[in-house]
């Protein structure tokens, strides 16, 4: 058998799949993020270690399959600067993807000669680099002290090995690596004000990184001769999850984050859409995807200050597509990325009258979602790509008048995966069956059956036109009065 690990941003999901890949079952450990200030979020990674522990005693209890454990592949939440000193011990917590503290810094590396040449990417303030220099400013005895920067999924892997390694999809969120050449930048790294020892080795997400440590394998009750992969950032790991790994491939993903992510064929950067490209977790691929901060974050948000769960939101607007109302929300709760890359700009909402009900909040939430996608899918038409069909994963996709609002503000058919929520575990536990050598890239990273598809609603693509047009308005004209 084989484990995949998905180190969320609400919690960890580890899944074991058999020998062949076809899951046998999957336990999720829920933990959160704190947010001390405005723009900031942080984890204390030993609540990754126990929401793992935890995770792995439930699969073990459940599955005896579990004893013959082969391979591991670890996803993570991308960006997030894990501080480790000399003696491997964590400095601070964890800065995650979604914390824009460092726009300062991140303005100022993004501005600098080259920097987007290398790395193929803007530096957004929730990359690795900015965060570093803002540490270096702010927190200097910290600064002092770091030996490693590990990204999450490092960071356990070192956990399961005592190895510092990374895979190449992670580390391309960093803004210290040659995107294109798939190795450090020392010209990045001398920008950030880092060294090349302070980073982890590098490898392809699926190539063997290091075994089990013998401690954990007598605890875990499996063999030692367990392999962990190089693993991956989370998102290149669900493509991985859904067999997106040519040209056009690619998914829908409504998690904490909204991304809209399609395989390409060669390393093309397009920074100046805003758009993030990135390596592949497989060699000698990359992907490019527009990502949004706030996704289900937006729903969640709605639904904690009404006292009501996402559910018992969406769940009175029935199946039945809407044309848009008066109602806008412009879903910018922690700033966004693309297309604006603005992480001072905060929500909105705009046109309430005295008659609008929750029902109408909740549905401009979810169409200010679905525009902010939109944006990205201009993004990456802008490069030459038209996406027809689109995979849709997440935990969004239990709506199904979401679903239906995406598909038709988007255009596009939106296919439902059968086990669509395990997309970035699957993908880590396939890496797992790549590391150890008993399967190949092109037999194991295929597309899953599809159990449901979803076409745009012919009737109100004109208004939803109409509706975008004043959706991408707003955004300047609120930006004016923030
Ligand atoms: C991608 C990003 C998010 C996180 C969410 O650039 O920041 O999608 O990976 O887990």
């Amino acid at each position: 058998a084989y484990l995949g690990v998905d180190l969320g941003t609400s919690g960890l999901r580890a899944l074991l799949v058999d020998a062949g890949g076809t899951p046998l079952g999957a336990a999720e450990k829920a933990y959160s993020a704190q947010h001390l200030h405005s723009g900031w979020s942080e984890q204390r990674p030993s609540e990754w270690i126990a929401a793992l522990e935890a995770a792995v005693e439930d699969l073990r209890r459940e599955h005896p399959q579990f004893a013959g454990l082969r391979g591991i592949g670890v996803a993570g939440h991308m960006h997030g600067a894990t501080l480790l000193d000399a003696t491997g011990e964590v400095i601070r917590p964890c800065i995650l993807w979604n914390d824009t503290r460092a726009h300062i810094e991140a303005a100022a590396l993004d501005a600098t000669e080259g920097v987007r040449d290398i790395s193929g990417n803007i530096v957004f303030p929730g990359f690795t680099a900015p965060k570093l220099a803002w540490v270096r400013k702010h927190e200097p005895d910290n600064f002092a002290k770091v030996a490693k920067v590990l990204l999450p999924a490092a960071y356990m892997n070192l956990y399961l090995t005592g190895s510092y390694f990374a895979d190449m999809s992670d580390s391309a969120g960093t803004s210290w690596l040659d995107t294109g050449a798939r190795r450090w930048s020392e010209a990045l790294l001398d920008a950030g004000g880092m060294r090349r020892d302070q980073m982890p080795d590098l490898l392809e997400g699926s190539e063997p990184g290091g075994q089990l440590k013998p401690e954990l394998a007598a605890r875990w009750g499996v063999s030692e001769q367990v392999v962990v992969a190089g693993g991956a950032g989370d998102n290149a790991a669900a493509a991985c999850g859904i067999g997106a790994m040519n040209e056009g491939q690619g998914f829908v993903s409504l998690g904490t984050s909204g991304v809209l992510l399609a395989a390409r064929d060669g390393y093309r950067p397009a920074p100046e859409t805003a758009l993030h490209t990135f390596c592949h977790a497989v060699p000698g691929r990359w992907y490019q995807m527009g990502v949004m901060l706030s996704a289900t974050d937006s729903i969640n948000w709605l639904a904690g200050i009404t006292g009501a769960a996402p559910k018992e939101l969406t769940a009175p607007l029935g199946e039945e597509l809407r044309a848009p109302g008066r109602v806008r929300f412009l879903p910018y709760l922690s700033g966004e990325r693309t297309p604006h890359n603005d992480a001072e700009i905060r929500g909105s909402f705009t046109g309430l009258g005295a008659e609008t009900t929750r029902d109408d909040l909740t549905r401009a939430v979810l169409e200010g979602v679905a525009f902010g996608l939109r944006d990205s899918q201009s993004a990456l038409a802008s490069t030459g790509l038209r996406l027809r069909r689109l995979m849709a994963i997440g935990g969004g996709t239990g709506s199904r008048y979401w679903l239906k609002l995406i598909a038709t503000a988007l255009d596009v058919t939106l296919e439902l995966p059968g086990g669509g929520e395990l997309g970035a575990a699957l993908g880590a536990a396939r890496l797992g069956m790549v590391a150890s050598g008993e399967h190949a890239v092109d037999t194991v990273m295929t597309r899953p059956d599809i159990v449901g598809e979803i076409a745009p609603e012919p009737g109100l693509q004109d208004e939803f036109d109409a509706a975008y047009t004043r959706f991408r308005n707003a955004y300047g004209a609120i930006r004016s009065v923030q």
